[in-house]
């Protein structure tokens, strides 16, 4: 079975197939990173307009990379939410038009399930069970997850995602948008002894996250600073801050997912998500396993943030348990949250 897979739940417009028995055939992904970049954040109007322009070229190009017709698919599956609600129409409408004219089943599916399954396209794939952390700018979940469609909820955030932490403290320290990467690559050079910032939740006995407080935290070493503003702080002190800020969110992660891999007796840790991406938290975890002899497996770094080949293949995967999955009803609602 051949999956098209869409993905246009944010500021990336992905396309891909996946094939059930050769695997992935082709991916293309177009980001709006820098279209956001001058304001700061993602602008959902602009997005979804530029998820309309993208999505037919990108198409094309995922057929002929895969060489192959467009009548050769058998299901489309695209991201019915979480996401901006008129970036997911864009991809969702694209996806139900086009199934509409091949007469081909269409199968909407969460975002979050695209990027729980991703780890499971990369050359090491992990068996189920498994303990997922998902962490991504919109959430930050840890999930058992014993098979495709069977997962359950051990703890998630309260307030702020972690890469929505990651973002905003980024902002704070005067550094682009999306702010991930680029704190994290300014966190390599800091002091890790010059500020320590709290961990909040560290010593919870559940397995919740609450990083708002962080956030918070960076804003009053800014405001005590005795530059006051970030624009006179010098790169050496910026890059301290990032390091404390990095340290921090990296050191609860950890935590929780050790504390969940000893709850759960499971063997196999999974990240997913744009902030896996990050260097000090896969660091960090790596050494973590190798101390309490359990395995970390991640997506292929491409696949870490948001992509259409993860919705192709958790697509895939739910048409292949569940046939009667696939629509035929081409009238679409999108679920933002
Ligand atoms: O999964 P994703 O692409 O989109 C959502 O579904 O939210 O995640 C995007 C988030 C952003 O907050 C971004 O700053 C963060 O992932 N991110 C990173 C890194 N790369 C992306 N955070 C920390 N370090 C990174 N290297
Ligand atoms: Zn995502």
């Amino acid at each position: 079975m051949i999956v098209l897979g869409v993905e246009s739940s944010c500021d990336e417009t992905g396309f891909a197939l996946y094939d059930t028995e050769r695997g992935l055939l082709s991916h293309a992904l177009h980001s709006q990173v820098a279209m956001h970049e001058e304001y700061g954040g993602v602008v959902p109007e602009l997005a979804s307009r530029d998820h309309i322009r993208r999505a037919i070229p990108l198409l094309d190009e995922v057929l002929k990379r895969a060489d192959l017709p467009a009548s050769n698919i058998d299901a489309i599956a695209y991201t019915q939410g979480p996401g901006l609600a008129g970036a997911l129409l864009v991809g969702s409408s694209v996806a139900c038009s086009l199934a509409l004219a091949l007469d081909k089943p269409v199968l909407g599916v969460h975002h979050l399930e695209g990027h729980l399954l991703s780890p499971l396209l990369a050359s090491e794939r992990p068996e189920f069970p498994f303990l997922a952390l998902l962490v991504s700018g919109g959430h930050t979940q840890l999930m058992r997850v014993d098979g495709v469609g069977s997962y359950t909820l051990l703890g998630e955030t309260l307030d702020d995602a972690a890469g929505e932490a990651f973002d905003k403290s980024a902002k704070l320290l005067g550094l682009g948008y999306p702010g991930g990467p680029a704190i994290s690559r300014l966190a390599e050079f800091g002091d890790p002894t010059a500020y320590t910032l709290p961990r909040p939740m560290l010593h919870s006995k559940d397995f919740n996250f609450s990083f708002s407080g962080l956030k918070t935290a960076v804003l009053t070493v800014v405001k005590n600073h005795e530059e006051k503003v970030i624009a006179n702080i010098c790169e050496q002190d910026k890059a301290n801050i990032a390091r404390g800020f990095v340290d921090a969110i990296v050191d609860v992660l950890t935590a929780k997912c050790v504390s969940a891999m000893k709850h759960t007796g499971l063997k196999r840790l999974v990240i997913a998500g744009g902030v896996g991406a990050n260097k000090q938290l896969r660091e960090s975890l790596n050494a973590a396993a190798a101390k309490r002899k359990f395995k970390v497996y991640y997506p292929e770094l491409e696949f870490c943030t948001d992509n259409g080949a993860m919705i192709a293949f958790a697509g895939a995967m739910r048409l292949e348990r569940n046939p009667a999955l696939a629509q035929r009803d081409y009238a679409f609602t999108v679920r933002p949250r």
